[in-house]
């Protein structure tokens, strides 16, 4: 299948037939036949997991969007073979999330061996993690392989907190994802932390005049600067200040408003294109509102968890997630 679509590549109508012929390889309820309760299994991992230590909600959240940007959604990121793994690529830093996974990992692998990918297992916790952060539920198609490549040197295509908002949309548009999808999927950071590592820039050195970034509100100033002194690393704060264990679109009225914490949350205010569709959401600020966003949100990461997968006979299905088998 795959080569027929290589084929005929130059008619844009078959390539969409063919996109979307390969996109449907992956489906949803994948294992019910051959692992009815994998799905389960994952969920009640994570809920464990986030029973004891609830913040590792969001690490969950982030790893599935790190996985499926370097070589797709591939489980490329658990890899542990050495200084070149990818796990330690610049763009990767303070993702984790890694314990649950390969505990979710061992526990399948005792009811169906060497059936359900670590790629799929990413995406499951990540579904699992917002619905018990109180955000939207969706149905994850699964049938992910996992990938035969992990390689620090492949992850130049991470977005960067000090991206532009020109540079964001460019990689997302590469991995198939458009301005609404970079906005709702940017609507991720309504839960977790970021290190003040990620803020210095941000806060002290600001381009071109030093300084901190004008579009931080001013009554949100002196807080960021006292939870992030100069200098200062690996102290963490809220990415959605006033709700960031909740899960909802209160982060996009913070970016409306120069609330917005990290500095690529706040350049989608800066372009009228994403300014706009920001604006829509805040603008239904009722049930109907939320539940759009909910839905549009679950929409996105459907596509974001369909990025480069491998499926039938590419790829393996790991015994273990943090090594090629
Ligand atoms: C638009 C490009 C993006 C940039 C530049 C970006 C950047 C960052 C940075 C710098 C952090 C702080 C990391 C740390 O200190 O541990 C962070 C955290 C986070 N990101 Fe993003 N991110 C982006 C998009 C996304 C997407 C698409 C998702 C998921 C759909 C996501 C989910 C998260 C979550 C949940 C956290 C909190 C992690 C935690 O609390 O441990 N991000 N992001
Ligand atoms: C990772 O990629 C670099 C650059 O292409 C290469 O030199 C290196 O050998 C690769 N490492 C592994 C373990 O494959
Ligand atoms: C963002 O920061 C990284 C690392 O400090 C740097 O390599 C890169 O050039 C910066 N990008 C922009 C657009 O300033």
């Amino acid at each position: 299948m795959e080569f027929t679509c290589l084929n005929r590549k130059a008619l844009i109508l078959v390539t969409v037939l063919c996109n979307f012929i390969m996109v449907s390889s992956l489906e949803v309820g994948f294992y019910s036949q051959t692992c009815p309760n994998a799905e389960s299994i994952v969920s009640t991992v994570v809920q464990e997991a986030l029973s004891a230590e609830q913040t590792v909600a969001a690490e969950l959240l982030r790893l599935h969007f790190h996985d499926c940007f370097v070589e797709g959604c591939d489980g490329s990121i658990l890899i542990d073979n050495g200084d070149d793994q990818e796990k330690n690529a610049f763009g990767h830093q303070g993702v984790g999330g890694f314990n649950i996974i390969e505990k979710a990992k061992a526990r399948l692998e005792q009811v169906c061996p060497a059936t359900v990918s670590c790629a799929d297992i990413v995406a499951l916790a990540a579904r699992d993690a917002v619905v018990l952060s109180n955000g939207p539920s969706y149905e994850v198609l699964t049938g992910r392989r996992d990938g035969l490549v992990s390689n620090k040197s492949l992850a130049n295509e991470m977005p960067e907190v000090n991206d532009s908002i020109q540079l964001l949309r460019s990689k997302f548009q590469k991995k198939g994802l458009n301005d609404k999808d970079l906005v709702l999927l940017s609507a991720a950071h309504t839960i977790g932390t970021t290190a003040c590592f990620f803020m210095q820039k941000r806060l002290y050195e600001f381009p071109p005049h030093g300084g901190s970034d004008p579009s931080i509100n001013p009554a949100l100033l002196p807080d960021l600067k006292s939870m992030c002194p100069k200098g200062g690393n690996s102290e963490r704060l809220p990415l959605d200040p006033g709700s960031e264990r909740i899960f909802d679109d209160h982060i996009l009225g913070n970016i409306k408003n120069g609330f917005g914490v990290i500095e690529s949350d706040a350049r989608l205010y800066d372009d009228s294109v994403t300014k706009r569709i920001i604006d829509a959401y805040v603008g239904i600020a009722n049930i109907r509102g939320k539940a759009l966003f909910n839905r549009d949100f679950a929409a996105a990461m459907v596509k974001m968890g369909l990025i480069g997968v491998k499926s039938g006979s590419d790829g393996e299905i790991r015994r273990v997630c943090n090594a090629f088998n």
